[in-house]
């Protein structure tokens, strides 16, 4: 059997296994150790109640001969592709028709499945540090060439930095796609609409697409960041969007999310609208209706009222971690738009020995700059996605190694 090379060329473990398979390791060798764990992502508050009681009626139904529902619609139930229409869309004024919305059951295996949409020889260019979910996947695809001395050869790589503000630069070199995901992760920092606006207008002129991951969106406070790539004037002729409700409503182990790809967006006359409907049909069965129905009750007014609750806990934690570091002396970016803060380590360290050090000196567990690209090298991300006792303790840990 002929094997993928292009899985076997993939570097070590992907970021967040390699971590956790790290602290595992520690926690086997020191079972006392009391470790915070501020590393992956991942949310921890309970689901708001609007979405449990909708949950739980949908479940019901369910089990009854009137309500139970088999396959959902190919790309989601109508009412939620309304629900998140009119909940996250008309209100900043932008347009998307229901047939430019596919319910997924992640944000994540939308970004990794997308690049299906892309020719074998597309050039891609990702800002780098980078979610590693668009390299890897499009590695996978054999897209990127070989790896070496930390870099893919056949990738751009746009750094973003505290020297340039984390505005990543325009690409210099052809490229056909830039994946950009804004609040950012790992820097959590945003860009402007005039920031913003730049790209769309240089993906216009070179018939170039944007794949831009919202997925951090709900942590935005101030009105004038944009929520969505198409408040960009343009950008539905060059931008596909994927939202998810992981962090946004706590689903990370629900599952539901969605990606809005405009009729508008069309190239070489290949409406890819109509192509990512095909491959979504042929290769994805839906999100369970009862799923659906939780998504669904997020965009309640008691919805809406609990997420946001939710939300201002892990914001405040976020203020905790930056707030904290730097009057230590720290320099910490993002955290205020963003789950996440991007620390620089102490006097360049490298980012896989501070993580040794955190572990093993502090019991915290975060993530490597480096492990998020080469630009991310010196570099160290905290999530605030702990209980706020935790990350205060995190917090004072780090600050005392330090
Ligand atoms: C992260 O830690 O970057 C995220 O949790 C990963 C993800 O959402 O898949």
């Amino acid at each position: 059997m002929k094997i993928n090379t292009n899985l076997a060329k993939l570097p070590a473990g992907y970021l967040f296994a390699e971590v956790a398979k790290r602290v595992k390791a520690y926690s086997a060798r020191h079972p006392e150790a009391d470790i915070l764990r501020l590393g992956i992502g991942d949310v921890t508050r309970p689901l708001a109640p609007a979405v449990v009681e909708a949950m739980k009626r949908a479940a019901d139904e369910m089990g009854t001969p009137q309500g139970f529902h088999g396959y959902s619609p190919d790309f989601g139930y109508d009412w939620l592709i309304n629900a998140i229409i009119a909940g996250d869309y008309a209100p900043r004024g932008v347009q998307i028709a229901p047939d430019e919305v596919f319910i997924s059951d992640g944000a994540k295996s939308d970004v990794g499945n997308l690049q299906e949409l892309f020719g074998p020889d597309a050039k891609i260019a990702v800002t780098d540090p980078v979610y590693p979910v668009y390299v890897d996947s499009n590695a996978m695809a054999g897209r990127l060439g070989e790896y070496a001395e930390g870099k893919w050869t056949g990738l751009t790589y746009l750094p973003c930095n505290a020297e340039n503000g984390f505005m990543p630069p325009l690409p210099e070199t052809r490229v056909d796609v830039v994946y950009l995901c804004y609040p950012n992760n790992p820097t959590g920092t945003v860009l402007t609409k005039e920031q913003l606006r730049v790209f769309v207008d240089w993906a216009l002129e070179n018939e170039a697409l944007i794949v831009y991951d919202a997925a951090y969106k709900a942590f935005i406070s101030d009105p004038a960041v944009p929520r969505s790539i198409y408040e960009v004037p343009g950008a539905d002729k060059c931008a596909i969007e994927c939202c998810s409700f992981s962090k946004t409503a706590g689903f990370t182990g629900t599952r539901c999310a969605y990606t809005v790809v405009p009729k508008a967006l069309t190239y070489g006359g290949v409406s890819l609208n109509r192509i990512w409907g095909r491959r979504q049909a042929t290769k994805f069965n839906g999100v369970s209706y009862i799923t659906q129905r939780a998504a669904q009750a997020v965009y309640s007014e008691a919805g809406q009222r609990q997420i946001m609750e939710t939300i201002e806990y892990y914001r405040g934690n976020a203020r905790v971690i930056l707030d904290g570091l730097r009057q230590a002396g720290i320099l910490a970016f993002g955290g205020v738009h963003s789950p996440y803060v991007w620390m620089k380590t102490p006097g360049d360290m490298p980012s896989w020995d501070f993580f040794d050090l955190l572990l093993t000196r502090a019991h915290v567990v975060g993530t490597p700059g480096e492990g998020f690209g080469p630009a991310g090298e010196g570099y160290f991300r905290l999530t605030a996605f702990n209980t706020l006792e935790n990350t205060e303790a995190a917090v004072e840990r780090i600050i005392s190694v330090l």
